[in-house]
């Protein structure tokens, strides 16, 4: 990760897959490195809502601040099963023009194949993550 340098573009925020680092028959690695955020006065500055339709997609946030997403922190994982939709949680949409750059480093595998949990990943998994994207009162 220490000798990759990030894509950038600071008209348009690019969609995962631009961080590609590296491909397989059966998965797709993208790599998330701290980088400048976009500049536009109208440009997202967070990933956009989607939904896969051939992957899962597993994510391990290794370090930084994810603000993309509510109350996730480094040593953590997130599995998005294909067609569920995601993106931003609210709290990150309203901020995302509070921010400049980005020093989150994070990993994502997209699986072609179906990713399923072992026992012990259940049982520290964060029941609640879905209620993540509720708006809080
Ligand atoms: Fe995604």
């Amino acid at each position: 990760m220490r000798d990759i340098r990030p894509v950038m573009s600071h008209r348009a925020h690019l969609p995962p897959s631009a961080h590609t680092t590296f491909v397989t028959g059966g998965a797709v690695v993208c790599s998330f490195l701290p980088r400048p955020l976009e500049q536009d006065e109208d440009a997202m500055r967070v990933p956009f809502y989607h939904r896969n339709t051939d992957y899962d997609e597993f994510i391990f946030y290794h370090d930084g601040d994810f603000f993309s997403r509510d109350n996730i922190k480094a040593g953590m994982c997130t599995l998005h099963p294909r067609g569920i939709h995601h993106g931003p949680h609210p709290k990150a949409l309203a901020n995302q023009k509070k921010k400049t750059q980005t020093d989150e480093y994070a990993v994502m595998l997209d699986g072609l194949n179906p990713i399923h949990v072992l026992p012990a990943g259940e049982g520290v998994e964060w029941k609640e993550y879905w209620m993540s994207w509720m708006e809080k009162k």
